[in-house]
């Protein structure tokens, strides 16, 4: 029903896609994978008339058809769910999902608020979102935010409904909640186009995927049979490893962080935990167990009621970022890179140094494009950073390469002490590897002391040696997961029960 011939698309310096065809029919869920910048999100901002590609037709019922903007798709019911999060936070949420179609709802030169409303709330139901329809945008979370959006595309009928990475900030119960509706929604007859880098869903979902890499398609093949390897076969050219990280030489010492009695009213209470140098400290549980707001309260971001956080031994008075970048060298990689950490309209070389500005500065004040430029160009080379040059516009970037960038920006900080949230979500495998690598250097050839955050059970336990465990607020369990000599001896199967034991 829905077909791409021969699509051809190119940006200044870089070819995003060259001659892809793929088909796709009724009823069916297609994934498409690839690495980050492979082409997935420009192939889909091509189907829905978002960009016009450089060669090749979108054909549709057997007619190729000219789609000048999303409008058009949206005429045509091909929806989409943007990798972006767009979101109108001065709205209320109902209105965020009823969006493409509040024309509807006018009779007689009046909106019907209340039908708006009522109909919002059923689609709110429907993607498990349990806010007030009426309550405002503003202020709900990263995976809300994404909910509101998936509320949106199925509002509105569609024959074809597009998502790009619609779970990456998604709880497992969320997600799991999509997946089953999509088993539904495709029963109806709909097309449903997914994109995701965790291939476990893409195995669940999938009946079709397509394989994208540097802009050509790979191959398109039945789910039925195939295995994860050999999808990761495709998208990268060869096997995926688990690295063995080896050892570390954790300084037995004075901590280089302590909290000691955290309270936070409503929240912590009595929280404690050290984190020694050179040390890899995980923060394994659920989303919403404290992991996050634990590290916010630590930098400053958000206020405690009781207890003390000492650095070096020494008691810390942090009440801002700047205090803990600048006086303390404390950085924290936020998990919510899409909303809080990147300056979109800025180009790579200013996200990347701007933690380091008061260290490029020149006597009189003013940043050196120079030296800006080449702290930006090193570590762009380190992370594999996928652009033009330094000069590139984030915004213009693969969503996975500017999760790169907000992750080059706390390396540059030269912090001693990295709180790292979620480092790889939305991040391709071959990336992935190479970020645990990084975060294994830092420990490693660097001393720094490092806390790493993550809901991804191999990542923590392949990277971190010490995994504290969270539960309502509260660290219920430590798990140990190294010898005597800090190489890791115990298995991962071992290791993932005991930190289960303690979440039953
Ligand atoms: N508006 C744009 N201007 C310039 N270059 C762009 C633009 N949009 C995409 N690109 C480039 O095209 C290539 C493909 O990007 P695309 O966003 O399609 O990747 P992707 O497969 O969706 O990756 P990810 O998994 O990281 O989201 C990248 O090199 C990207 O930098
Ligand atoms: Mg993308």
């Amino acid at each position: 029903m829905l077909h791409i011939r021969h699509i051809t698309k190119s940006f200044p310096g870089v070819r995003a896609l060259s001659d892809v065809s793929v088909d796709f029919a009724p009823g069916e869920v297609h994934a498409i994978v690839g690495e980050n910048g492979a082409g997935k999100s420009t192939l889909i901002k091509i189907m829905c008339g978002i960009y016009a590609p450089d060669a090749g037709e979108v054909v549709l019922d057997g007619e190729p058809v000219t789609l000048h903007a999303y409008k058009d798709a949206l005429d045509r019911k091909i929806n989409l769910v943007s990798q972006e999060i767009q979101v109108i936070p001065k709205s209320t949420v109902a209105e965020n999902i009823m969006l493409d179609k509040l024309d509807r709802y006018l009779s007689r030169g009046r909106i019907d608020w209340r039908r708006i409303n009522q109909d919002a709330a059923r689609y709110a139901e429907l993607v498990d979102l349990t806010v007030p329809v009426k309550g405002l945008v503003a202020g709900l979370s990263t995976a809300q935010k994404q909910l509101i959006m998936i509320a949106r595309a199925l509002s509105s009928d569609a024959r074809i409904l597009i998502m790009d990475e619609p779970t990456s900030a998604l709880t497992r119960h969320e997600t799991d909640n999509l997946l089953q509706l999509l088993r539904r929604i495709k029963s109806e007859g709909v097309t449903v186009l997914f994109v995701s880098h965790k291939l476990e869903e893409v195995l669940a979902v999938a009946d079709q995927v397509s394989v994208l890499r540097d802009g050509s398609l790979i191959g398109t093949r039945p789910i039925a049979g195939l295995t994860k390897e050999q999808i990761v076969q495709m998208m990268i050219g060869r096997d995926a490893r688990t690295l063995d990280l080896g050892k570390l030489d954790v300084s037995a010492g004075r901590a280089a962080l302590e909290a000691r009695g955290v309270s936070q009213a409503g929240r912590f209470h009595d929280v404690g935990f050290a984190l020694h140098r050179g040390e890899i400290l995980g923060f394994y549980g659920l989303v919403g167990s404290g992991r996050t707001e634990l590290a916010e309260i630590l930098i400053g971001e958000a206020r405690k009621d009781g207890g003390d956080v000492f650095i070096d031994g020494k008691l810390a008075r942090i009440h801002s970022m700047a205090d803990s970048l600048f006086k303390y060298r404390m950085g924290y990689v936020s998990e919510n890179r899409k909303e809080k950490g990147l300056i979109l309209s800025a180009p790579i070389r200013t996200n990347i140094a701007i933690t380091v500005w008061n260290r490029l500065c020149d006597r009189f004040g003013s940043i050196q494009l120079a030296a800006e430029t080449a702290t930006a160009r090193q570590f762009m080379q380190a992370l594999e950073i996928r652009a033009t040059g330094p000069h590139q516009m984030v915004s213009s970037l693969s969503g996975g390469n500017q999760q790169k960038v907000s992750i080059a920006k706390w390396l540059a900080a030269q912090c001693d002490i990295l709180i790292i949230d979620e480092p790889t979500i939305g991040v391709d495998i071959g990336a992935k590897e190479y970020i645990h690598q990084l975060i294994w250097d830092l420990a490693k050839r660097e001393g720094k002391s490092i806390i790493l955050i993550s809901s991804d059970m191999p990542e923590i336990i392949n990277v971190a040696r010490r995994i504290l465990v969270f539960k309502d607020f509260k660290i219920v369990g430590e798990v140990r997961n190294n010898g005597e000599d800090g190489a890791r001896v115990r298995g991962y199967e071992e290791i993932s029960q005991e930190i289960g034991q303690f979440l039953a």
